[in-house]
């Protein structure tokens, strides 16, 4: 049996490249490079448990880094190999719409032993990430995810530049991922929350000098939890937001960080020789060092941190002619909706939930037939969020990025999620720059899988 295949297999391999070699020119040898969903295995706990198995690109949580220069065309061919169906969404890019990775709306899901070929060129720089966006409150939470990096023509002068991706696993006593992706009690309220917040420094960190300047890119993979971030023996600024330069860096305090949200901060070292300097997590039961960076050797301490090298994207100057759409949100345990719109059917709170379903926007469960608005290219709108529920969510927009208009009339950060607290009424606003259909949806993923999804049609 097995010789048999062997056999077969030679034979198949052979056959290739002899059609390879006589039929293609040189040049169009090269060939794209591709990005293999599978399973995999990982070392997440201590060495006396066993690794964890996961879903990854190419097998890797997080999936191979991919850095490029702004201005650098990306090509990755999608392979599935896993049991299931699979997308590839490029988070926080502006994209063409086809390469977007949403099945059902810019693409089909690619099927397993299937492929799909995603290539575009980001425009901006910044820090961004991938993911699976089939199924993503499952595929994400088994690692389905990587970091993307756009490097500014002229990057900022920094000593060490590490990405931290922090996620938020649920495993089981014997550091298996726990696999209920769908416990009614974890969509109804805020999320599947793990019990093991990780972060992996991308590349690893060694050591640093006291004084030493390090960019730091923050990225939260997780799929439904809040982070809160603090940085300990480290003193500097936050330099982006979702990937976009801050036109005046801020002095970080507390750092909040919803699903998907990245922020970029420059730091400088100023714990002493033979300490650590610290990255750590607030959680209930305390303050955990999630990256430590053992201290040695000393520099002298550099002068001003600059702001970024601001990208082409278009910001805000005006809102006075734009339109202004609302969106109530509504749904989940202690909110107050009674009955709502599902596949076009009304249903009490009751049918929702066993349908797996909690969550509304305008009365609408789910992905609505209609989109929220229809906007012409060059048009700008605003979309007033009303959060109606007791919970947080992280409402993201996809293609581009938008700003909040705030209280006074001006305009926040150009950001791609925001993080809104329970029962606040927040409004963005962009010009609708990308024609296509764009997804906006509560990234914490056990809300958007139970009813959070919208989207704007932009011709
Ligand atoms: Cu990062 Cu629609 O997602
Ligand atoms: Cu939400």
């Amino acid at each position: 049996m097995t010789d048999h295949m062997n056999t077969r297999l030679t034979r198949r391999s052979f056959v290739a490249s002899a059609a390879a070699a006589t039929l293609l020119p040189v040049t169009a040898r090269a060939s794209v490079p591709t990005l293999t969903a599978r399973p995999g295995q990982i070392r997440l706990l201590p060495d006396e448990y066993p690794e964890t198995e996961v879903w990854g690109f190419d097998g890797q949580v997080p999936g191979p880094l991919i850095r490029l220069r702004q201005g650098q065309a990306l090509t990755r061919k999608l392979v599935n190999q896993l049991p299931t169906p699979t997308s590839i969404h490029w988070h926080g890019l502006r994209l063409p719409n086809a390469m977007d990775g949403v099945p059902g709306m810019t693409q089909d899901a690619v099927q397993t032993g299937g492929d799909f070929t995603y290539s575009f060129t980001p425009p901006d720089a910044g820090t961004y990430w991938y993911h699976s966006h089939h199924q993503s409150t499952e595929q994400v939470a088994r690692g389905l995810y990587g970091v993307l990096i756009v490097d500014e023509t002229e990057p900022p002068d920094v000593d060490h530049d590490l990405t931290m991706v922090l996620d938020d696993w649920r495993l089981t006593q014997d550091g298996k991922t726990s696999e209920d992706f769908d416990r009614p009690h974890d969509w109804t309220h805020a999320g599947r929350l793990g019990n093991f917040i990780h972060a992996v420094s991308v590349p690893q960190v060694t050591t640093v000098r006291k004084n030493a300047r390090l960019r730091l890119r923050l990225i939260n993979v997780a799929t439904d939890r809040i982070m809160e971030i603090s940085l300990i023996g480290l003193e500097g600024k936050i330099v982006a937001f979702d990937g976009m330069p801050l036109l005046q860096p801020q002095t970080p305090e507390r750092l909040f960080m919803g699903p998907a949200q990245r922020v970029d901060l420059v730091v400088d070292v100023t714990a002493d020789e033979g300490e650590d300097a610290l990255i750590a997590s607030h959680e209930r039961d305390g303050v955990f060092a999630i990256v430590e960076m053992p201290v040695s050797g000393s520099s002298t301490r550099r002068g001003n941190i600059p702001a970024l090298p601001d990208n082409p994207h278009h910001r805000l100057t005006t809102v006075k002619d734009a339109r202004k759409v609302p969106l109530k949100m509504e749904g989940g345990a202690m909110g107050g909706l009674r009955e709502a719109t599902f596949k076009g059917q009304r249903l009490s709170i009751q049918e929702m939930v066993q349908l797996g379903q909690a969550w509304a926007f305008n009365g609408v469960i789910g992905m609505p037939d209609e989109p929220l608005l229809r906007a012409s290219t060059g048009e700008t709108v605003m979309i007033e969020m009303v959060n109606d529920t007791a919970f947080a969510h992280a409402m993201h927009l996809h293609g581009q990025h938008f700003q909040e208009v705030l209280e006074d009339g001006s305009f926040g950060p150009l950001r791609d999620t925001l993080l809104m607290a329970r029962a606040e009424t927040r409004t963005i606003a962009f010009r609708a720059d990308a024609p296509g259909k764009w997804l906006l949806h509560c990234h914490m993923l056990s809300h958007a899988a139970a009813g959070m999804r919208t989207w704007l049609h932009v011709t």
